[in-house]
Formats: structure tokens, sequence, C-alpha cells
């Protein structure tokens, strides 16, 4: 039996022992034996929309800098002055062909390469000039690009298995490609980070944390729609990766209300992407998904804007969140406002949704003060039934399941995928044609 996790398929339980969010040497293995090895998502490309664009990021505790090189090329650089260590950029973003060291003025392209020694003659003949210094693996999937520490990491693709299914159906919702917009919501939660990566598909907390917010959908459409549960369902991508998908039903359930012009823009949008996708791949981009791609990639699609949600862990007890909204750039500029108001006052910091999920997790993680008394969480909703929809846990077992594999070393019995409805069946790859034509 795991001392971190107790599966019983009898009766049937799933518990995670509560010490994992608390313990500095749980917290150390993790660093070491998921962060380490694992594909981490840095950033979108186009949040370089020019030559020489740049920006930095803390991925795994490691300070990055997300470049787009002279010619064009993204790079990701150790923002380490590789001389004696300062940073080489403190600017959240910029544009910059070089960066000059403030410390004693070494400056580098970014391209990697040092340029320029202040004083140069104080260095011996055979001395090596050195460059940046990067992670061991970039790789990039439809635009959204992760770094790996790990030499022999498998490629990006083979990593993100059946991720890249729910990948495509947001990249594809743009003809000229999705774009992040400009602007990044920064937070950070005193908890530990696994409760946000479950918190970010766990669809049995909506209708008692944010009560508040359906009763303004109440006011806005007369009554709140909550039957998104039976329209949706928990999908194993394998890897680690799950997803709680939804039909359009659920996401018209779910959405803010949009104005008269931004449905009619988007309902246009969607013909026009039935030319080049079909139609049953267009209707399922019409759907709503959380997909959390393992270990601290959030994506969310809930019809009203796309959510770009990464977890950086920084102690036992404390994390720090960033998000981005991704949008079609050919969309009107009615939508837009919609979607940026809606990334604002519903996924913002200060909106309508994250505090009270900020204050649920925060209040998980002081109560495991009492971990002797109550060691045990429970993830084992749905177990018993073979539709394992949004109001189930299913999707969290299969993170934990991986986490498990890594963190103990040993895996855990398989729980069977339920069988996918055919509106989720029916199509589950882009079109060929569509394929050809997007990078
Ligand atoms: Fe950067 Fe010395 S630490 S130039
Ligand atoms: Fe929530």
């Amino acid at each position: 039996m795991s001392e971190y996790i107790e599966v019983d398929q009898e009766i049937p339980r799933f518990r995670v022992n509560r010490k994992v969010m608390t313990d500095p040497a749980v917290f150390a293995v993790e660093r070491e034996r998921i962060f380490d090895h694992s594909w981490l998502y840095i950033g979108h490309e186009t949040e370089l929309a020019k030559p020489n664009d740049y920006v930095t990021r803390t991925v795994a505790g490691r300070p990055l800098i997300l470049a787009r090189d002279a010619k064009g090329k993204v790079r990701v650089w150790v923002n380490s002055c590789p001389h004696r260590g300062a940073m080489l950029c403190r600017e959240p973003k910029g544009n910059a062909r070089f960066m000059t060291c403030f410390y004693h003025g070494w400056s580098f392209n970014n391209s990697g390469e040092v340029v320029s020694i202040p004083d140069d003659a104080g260095y011996g003949a055979g001395f090596e000039r050195p460059g940046l210094a990067a992670p061991a693996k970039v790789g990039s999937y439809r635009g959204f690009v992760f770094v790996s520490f790990d030499p022999d990491i498998v490629d990006l693709p083979t990593y993100l298995a059946g991720a890249k299914e729910y990948l495509d159906l947001v990249s594809d919702q743009s003809e000229v490609g999705m774009r992040v917009l400009p602007g990044t919501h920064e937070y950070s939660v005193k908890a530990n980070w696994k409760l946000l990566t479950e918190n970010s598909y766990d669809g049995y907390h909506l209708v008692s944390t944010h009560q508040r917010y359906l009763e303004m959908i109440t006011a806005a459409h007369g009554k709140a729609d909550i039957s998104f549960a039976s329209n949706s369902i928990a999908v194993n991508l394998g890897g680690g990766h799950a997803v709680m998908a939804g039909t359009p039903a659920s996401g018209a359930a779910l959405g803010r209300p949009l104005s008269e012009e931004a449905k009619h823009e988007k309902a246009e949008h969607f013909e026009r992407l039935r030319q080049t996708h079909g139609d049953a791949w267009v209707d399922r981009m019409g759907g709503t998904r959380n997909l959390v791609i393992f270990p601290n990639l959030v994506v969310i699609d809930l019809v009203m804007g796309v959510l770009i949600r990464r977890i950086e862990p920084v102690t036992p007890d404390y994390m720090e969140v960033s998000a981005w909204q991704l949008v079609p750039p050919e969309e009107g500029e009615e939508l837009h406002r919609q979607r940026l108001d809606n990334f604002l006052t519903f996924w913002g910091p200060g909106g309508l949704a994250s505090p009270d999920d900020v204050e649920a997790l925060e209040t998980c993680q002081r109560s495991y003060a009492a971990q002797r008394e109550l060691p045990w969480s429970d993830i084992s909703r749905g177990m018993h039934t073979p539709h394992k929809g949004m109001n189930g846990e299913y999707q969290m077992r299969t993170w934990w399941r991986r986490w498990h594999e890594l963190v103990a070393g040993e895996a855990l019995p398989e729980e069977p995928q339920a069988p996918l409805p055919d509106f989720f069946a029916g199509q589950r790859q882009r079109p060929a044609s569509a394929t050809a034509e997007a990078k």
C-alpha cells in the first residue's frame, strides 16, 4: 500500500494523503522527478510578435528568457549571466537585440553569443567566451512553447499524447493562428500547487463555490441551467493529461451571456471555419474543455474565450499563477472586447471566479495542519459509475496516477475510461486538409 495514495477497488475508494500537500521532502522529490523530467509550458509563440521580442518567466524555479531572435527563431535562454550570475533581463517583457548584464557589462545577442566584454584584455588568450545557457530541450506544438530540463525526454508530440486533440480543437478556432492578447494575470495562492491543478477541472465545486456567479447568470438568462453535468465527460488522454469536456449545450449553460452582436460575430466566424475543417470538427470546437497537461499547464475553453494558465510551485504551501487569453484574431472587435472583459471580470485575480477558488484552496491548505487527525482527502467521485462526467473526479485520478508513478516509482491500478458519447467520439482528429495547412 502506498503511503501517498490509497486505492480500494471494492468500495471503491481513491484517497490522497494530505502530507503530499505540505511535506518539504515530497516537494523536493516532485521537483526532481516531475519537473526535471517533464515538458513544461513557458509561453505562446504569439507573445513574441516581432523579431527581438522577449518575455521573462520562471519555470520550475529557473529564471528563463523566451525570445524571438533577430532572424525570427524562438529561443529560450537561462536568465543568468555566465560571468557571475546576475540576471540579464529584469523586465517582464521587451524588445532587444542585445542584452547587457548590468553587473560588469558583458553583452549577448539574442542568439546566445557573447558579443562584448568590457576590458577583455584582462582575460588570457585561451579564454573561452561563454554564451548563454539553455534548457536541454525546447519544443512547440501549435504555438504552445514548452521546455524540458531532461535531455533524454521523449519528443513533445509523444509527450502530449491525446492532449494534442484538445490543443488542436483550441488552435483550429482561427484560420490565421490563435493569438495571445497582450496582458498577463499574475497572482499567488497560499496553497500547494496540486490543489489548483485539481481545481482547474473540478466541475463538482461550481454550484457551491461559485454560487454568486450562477446567480448572476440566472439574472441574465432567467434561469441557471446546470445540466452541463450530463453533457460532459472526463477523458484520460494518456501521460497524466486529462480533460473535462462538454458539448455546446454545456457551454451555453456555463458561459457569460453574449451580446446579440457578439453572438452573430461568433456564429459567422464558426460558419467560415466549417469550410476548412468540416462540420464534425467544428461542432466539437463549439464544445467546452478544461484541459490539464501534466504537470502544470491548464487550458480552459468555456466558449467565452480560451484561458491559458501556468502554475508555478514555489514552496509546498505557496504557488504563483500566470494566465493569458488566447483569441482568434479575425474575430470582430466587439467579441474581443467581451472576451477580454470576461477574462478580467471572471478569471482575473479580482474577478467573479478566481477569488472564490483561491479562498477554497487556501482554507484546504490551512486545514492540513490537522493532518494527523485527518490524514486523507477523498477523490473517489464517479468511480462506481461508467459515465465519469464533469461532476466526477476521474480526471484528477488520471493526474494522480501519473504523479504517483513518477514520485513513488510505482503504478497504481488502472481505472477504465468510460465509453465516449457520440459527440466526443465522432471525430477525434483534425481533418487532413487542415493538418496540411497549419504548421
Ligand atoms: Fe554579468 Fe559580471 S555577472 S557581467
Ligand atoms: Fe472555480
